[in-house]
């Protein structure tokens, strides 16, 4: 399956690791290592045995996002990255890399050092680009380590203050009856909410013009300012603005309302049951990293879902961590595979490619 993307050992395109930083444009949020009490917070990281993973991490770590700084896979980023500092015992900078639907950003840290200071922080996408760019140029399988699942975030279908329509139903009539004018912003092809704008254009039978952006960050401000008229995100990015009323909010794509939009019907609700999409994030580091690497992060991931800080935060965002069982590799690994699987039929169906 897809071995046209896969390389072999030896031909990693290996760009030096911190020339390739320095030359990004980022944000670098410095998150400060908690250093006391604790037998995870000394800058050696919790003294390792040696082996393969050595003294491992004693240094800052990287934490790449696919996406534009404030957007939702950003805001999850820095929620988790914070108590992984602390546990790890060093300094985790997150740094914005966007591009192509997530698709830049997931290139270069394949080709980065297998050495765990490049940890890639993905959703959905990680399983769709394969289908949607037939030179993608990593295999989602074969150039990285899974580290393990981190959450799974509805998404909602939310319309800009100005926006005529005030239901599903009534926007799927205005849109339908507008097609020319009516715009969706999305986060280019191989984004979250790229998926959720195919999905909904297959469930209302509407070929709507897409306006590509960065990240959903910077969308959901055009949002705001009516500069384009509706977009589909995770509730991670909407919540907020939808209780606020900032936004007309049309529907959630989950099978039951969620707890922090109790008014905000189901697609199921508003007729359009097959527009179910939830999107799952997950951390990676380029294949070939070292087990004991990979295991250092897992514990860091594990010890991070299980903080109050991230429960509450990412509750009041619509979403919970992952059971401790699923944010595995093992279960990442499996998650991956099984998505890939099952977006390649539909994605094929709709006919979209970035080729
Ligand atoms: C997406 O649409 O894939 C995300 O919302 C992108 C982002 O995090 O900005």
């Amino acid at each position: 399956m897809r071995n046209a993307f896969a390389r072999t050992p030896g031909e990693r395109r290996t760009p030096p690791r911190r020339g390739i930083a320095a030359s990004l444009a980022s944000i670098g949020l410095l998150l400060a290592a908690c250093q006391g009490g604790g037998s995870g917070a000394s800058a050696s990281g919790g003294g390792g045995d040696g082996g393969e993973a050595g003294n491992y991490p004693e240094d800052q770590i990287t934490f790449i996002v696919p996406f534009s700084a404030g957007g939702p896979t950003d805001t999850v980023t820095r929620l988790v990255a914070e108590p992984m500092a602390a546990e790890l015992g060093v300094e985790i900078v997150v740094q914005n890399v966007e591009g192509a639907g997530g698709t830049v950003a997931a290139e270069q840290v394949a080709n980065e050092e297998p050495d765990g200071y490049q940890v890639l922080m993905h959703h959905i996408g990680m399983s769709t680009a394969p289908t949607l760019y037939p030179d993608l140029p990593y295999d989602p399988l074969e150039d990285f380590e899974t580290v393990g699942l981190v959450t799974e975030v509805p998404m909602t279908i939310v319309g800009s203050p100005n926006f005529e329509p005030n239901t599903f139903e009534e926007l799927v009539a205005y849109v339908g009856d507008n097609l020319d004018t009516v715009t969706y912003a999305n986060a280019g092809i191989g984004a979250a909410s790229q998926l959720c704008g195919l999905l909904f254009e297959e469930a209302t039978g509407l070929d709507v013009t897409e306006v590509p952006y960065e990240g959903t960050g910077p969308a959901l401000d055009d949002l705001l300012g009516d500069q384009v008229d509706f977009m589909c995100d995770q509730t991670t990015n909407t919540t907020e603005n939808i209780l606020s009323g900032a936004v007309k909010a049309y529907a959630v794509t989950t099978p039951e309302r969620i707890d922090a939009l109790p008014d905000v019907p189901t697609t199921e609700e508003a007729g359009v049951p097959d527009l179910q999409v939830s999107v799952w994030h997950g951390l990676y580091v380029p294949a070939g990293t070292p087990a004991e690497i990979v295991e250092r992060l897992n514990a860091a991931l594990k010890v991070a879902l299980q903080d109050q800080n991230v429960i509450d935060s990412l509750a009041d965002l619509g979403t919970a961590p992952v059971p401790q069982d699923r944010a595995t590799p093992e279960a990442h690994t499996q998650h991956l595979s099984d998505q890939i699987e099952l977006w390649a039929p539909i994605i094929e169906a709709s006919g979209v490619t970035a080729g």
